[in-house]
Parts: structure tokens; sequence; C-alpha cells
């Protein structure tokens, strides 16, 4: 039996809509696989009961056809789904790298990144690569039409995690279909500043870089509390707020000294707009 951990992840940053993302220390999918004739998919953990176990409905059914990989597959969730961290793209990262190694299919890393996508698309219609990304690299990563570029960064995080859910659907929904080209060059300038500020373990660069005039502010208006925990977050010292991937998750940037003041500060704001929720204090890494 072969056990493999990936990471939850979070995409867009903002200014880095379907292009960044970055994997994060914890809560993390643990995937132990074995070989079997035909494939079987067992869930425990956070929000299994919502996921189907038919491998023609899984993101880790549709790996293991596509690596040719028949296996038992027991999926403990740390990412719950509808999350906003990457919840199905850990668990199609880590069957990648286990169901990979299981058969001796000799794939890089980065060649397993379109085949754990296409576990993706299963579930969301769009093989969208910017969480399975960093699950499988790690670090920073920025995915385009011609590939993947990563880089390890190290920026202390807080993900906040509301216990309300955002489909994916509504938050792809609300994205504008144009946008003035002033917004456009204020959000590819910060997408610049970002991407350098994760070259130098920067986290002012990184949390100013995250600002985006286009997308985000359409997507914030369906996270109840979002205004008032970004607000909270940033009067508590985080150098920048947005949502985690499609939402509901809030994700700040900030100076490890600020971690836990941001991470109280927004469970604060949630509790009082009478939701509950949990806040992971980690790192991008
Ligand atoms: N970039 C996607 C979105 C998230 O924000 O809709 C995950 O692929």
């Amino acid at each position: 039996m072969l056990t493999v951990r990936a990471p939850a992840t979070s995409a867009n940053l903002g200014s880095g809509f379907d292009v960044f993302g970055v994997a994060l220390g914890a809560p993390a999918d643990v995937v132990r696989v074995e070989r079997a004739s035909e494939t079987t998919i067992s869930i425990t953990g956070a929000g299994s009961q919502y996921i189907p176990e038919d491998p023609k409905k899984n993101t880790v059914g549709a790996v293991a056809d596509a690596l040719d990989a028949p296996a038992r597959i027991r999926i403990d969730k740390g990412v719950r789904p509808s999350s906003g961290l990457g919840s199905s793209a850990a668990s199609a990262a880590a069957a990648a790298v286990a169901l990979n190694e299981l058969y001796d299919r000799g794939l890089t890393r980065e060649e397993l990144v379109p085949i754990a996508a296409e576990g993706e698309a299963l579930v969301s219609g769009e093989a969208h690569a910017d969480n399975v990304a960093p699950s499988l690299l790690g670090g920073f990563t920025v995915v385009t039409a011609d590939g993947v570029t990563q880089v390890d960064a190290s920026i202390p995080v807080v993900a906040c995690l509301p216990e309300t859910t955002v489909s994916t659907r509504d938050a792809r929904g609300v994205v504008p279909e144009s946008a003035p080209i002033g917004d456009v060059v204020d959000t590819v300038g910060n997408a610049a500043t970002l991407a350098v500020g994760m070259t130098r373990d920067d986290p002012e660069a990184v949390g100013r870089g995250m600002d985006d005039r286009i997308v985000t502010p359409e997507r914030t208006a369906l996270i109840d509390g979002y205004t008032q925990v970004r607000d909270a977050a940033l009067e508590a010292g985080a150098t920048g707020v947005t949502v985690s991937g499609a939402g509901p998750g809030v994700l700040a940037v900030c100076y490890e000294a600020d971690q836990r003041t941001v991470a109280s500060a927004m469970l604060g704001a949630f509790s009082d707009v009478g939701i509950d929720s949990r806040a992971y204090q980690t790192h991008v890494g």
C-alpha cells in the first residue's frame, strides 16, 4: 500500500485569475492506494458525505483511468469540498502521485499536472490546473496555456474558512466578460508585483499585489461577511486580503508576527455576522 499527502491550495490570489496558485502548509488530503483489478474509492473525513464514491464521478477515478492504474483507493479528506481551498485538486494530485508510483509509470510531477487537471474537469467542467499545479509542485505556480512556472516561496498566510458554501458555478457566473482598460492595467501591475514578491518572500509586495479590480469585487458579494472579515484582517495587520479560489474561504497575507492577531480578527468578524469559521495559520510552501 502507498500513502501520499497533498496540500490544500489557494488559486487566483486576487490579481492572478485562473493563473496564480499557491500550496498551503495545511490542511491536506491523504490518499492510500493498492493495486486492484478495478478501481474502487472510499472516502472519509471533512465533507466526505458530499463526494461521490463512484469512480466515474470522482476526480480520483478520472486520474486512475488516465494513468490506466486501477486501484483500491482510500481518501481521507482534510480539505473540505466547496471551500475555495482546492479540495478536489488535493485528492487528484495525491492520487496522481500515488498511482504513478504504484504502477511505475515514471511520469514527472510536471507531467502529472494535466492528468490531475483532467480529474478537475470531471467535477468543475473545466480542466483548470491552477489548483492541481501548486498541490503537485508546491510553492507559487503560474499556469498559462504554454505550461507551468513554479517558484519556491515562503509567505505567512491565514486561510479562514466559513461554514457557508459558494458554488463554483455561481462564482464563475459572475465573472465579467470584459473590463475597462484602466482596471486591466492596474490588475496586471498588481499581478507583476505579487509575482516579484513571491520570489523575494516579501509579504508586503504579495499582499499589495493581490488587489484585483476585475473578478474579486463581483465574487465578494457572494460571501456573507466578506467585507467585515477583510476589514478586520487589514486592521489587524494583514498586508492583503482576497477570496480564496471561488470562495467562500478568505485568504490573508501577513508578517509572521501578526499571524495570530489576523487569524483571531477574521474569526471574530465572521462570528459577529453569525457565521462559524475555522482559521488555518499556515504558509505558502
Ligand atoms: N480559478 C478558479 C476560480 C478556481 O477562481 O474559479 C479553481 O480552479
